[in-house]
């Protein structure tokens, strides 16, 4: 029941309609019995600072922010966890005595997803497909691992390239390099561990495949940071050319579990999330076939 001591807590974006956020959330406040709810704004462009001061003060505990505010938020924050000052982007909003608390939970969550399914890092070979806002998450927490090498594959090669530069600045022991689509890139797969694609191909209203899968067998990992639709075209492949696949959907609910933690100081339920979500968006699909 929604009452006097309702904790509020939400998501600003926009479009925000599509965030899987509130459904998480909600089934986890559910679950765990706690008087919480979290909601969705569709925040207009050029009102962000006045949303995030505005939620401070009516005594929201916090936030999370999803695109095309997650550089912007940066700015309107007191206090900057390491994950935003790495990063320069923030997905999570604290509001605790009075000051605005910004983190980036997005790295964390990927590295925790890894880690619950067992998969290592240390000593393997990394290939990054993109270089965005959701690769730049990825990359820095990779090349924090003891990685024996990092290659950036990106359609414009000069984001790669920058990309790489500055990961090699920030952990100048980690191998670091660049791909490129029409040299080296069978090689490339051949000669890696684990495969991250990190651009928006394979979304369902980007459809298409980020890599050529002739290359990839038995002993990749291929790790597709889209959860919608649940199995990407290139997991589709990947798997059925004996490689092992993660859903980007562990990635967002390990990022979730972090933000909820942050908030709530507790564990989040992963596997009631998890089926929750699985569910609702299988369920989805089968409406838009
Ligand atoms: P996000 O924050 O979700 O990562 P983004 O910053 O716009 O979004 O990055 C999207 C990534 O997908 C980029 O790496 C982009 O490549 P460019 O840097 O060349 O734009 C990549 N991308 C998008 N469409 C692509 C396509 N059709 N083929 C290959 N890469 C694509």
């Amino acid at each position: 029941m929604i009452d006097s001591e309702t904790k509020v807590v939400g998501i600003i974006g926009n479009p925000v309609r599509h965030s899987l956020s509130p459904i998480m959330h909600n089934k986890a406040f559910s679950h765990l019995g706690l008087n919480w709810v979290y909601l969705s704004f569709e925040v207009e462009p050029g009102r962000v600072r006045s949303a995030i001061e505005g939620a401070r003060d009516l005594g929201m505990v916090g936030l999370n922010v999803t695109m095309p505010f997650k550089m912007e938020a940066v700015e309107w924050v007191d206090i900057k966890d390491g994950s935003v000052i790495l990063t320069g982007s923030l997905n999570t909003l604290l509001f605790k005595d009075g000051k605005i608390m910004g983190f980036n939970t997005d790295g964390i969550g990927f590295l925790n997803s890894l880690r619950e399914k067992g998969i290592p890092l240390q000593g393997r070979k990394v290939l990054l497909i993109g270089a965005g806002g959701a690769a730049r998450a990825v990359a820095f927490v990779v090349a924090q691992q003891g990685v024996a090498r990092l290659t950036v594959l990106n359609r414009t090669p000069q984001k790669a390239h920058r990309l790489a530069q500055e990961l090699r600045s920030f952990k100048p022991e980690t191998e670091v390099s660049t791909a490129s689509y029409d040299l080296d890139l069978a090689l490339v797969i051949s000669d890696s561990d684990l495969i991250i694609n990190a651009t928006s191909v394979g979304m369902k209203d980007h459809p298409g495949i980020p890599i050529p899968t002739d290359d990839i067998d038995q002993r990749h990992v291929v790790y597709d940071l889209v959860y919608w639709p649940l199995r990407t075209e290139l997991l589709k492949r990947s798997e059925e050319r004996g490689a092992r696949v993660v859903s980007g959907l562990e990635m967002l609910i390990h990022q979730g579990a972090e933000s909820f933690r942050i908030w709530t100081g507790k564990e989040f339920p992963i596997p009631i999330v998890r089926e929750e979500l699985t569910e609702y968006l299988k369920s989805i699909e089968d409406n838009s076939k």
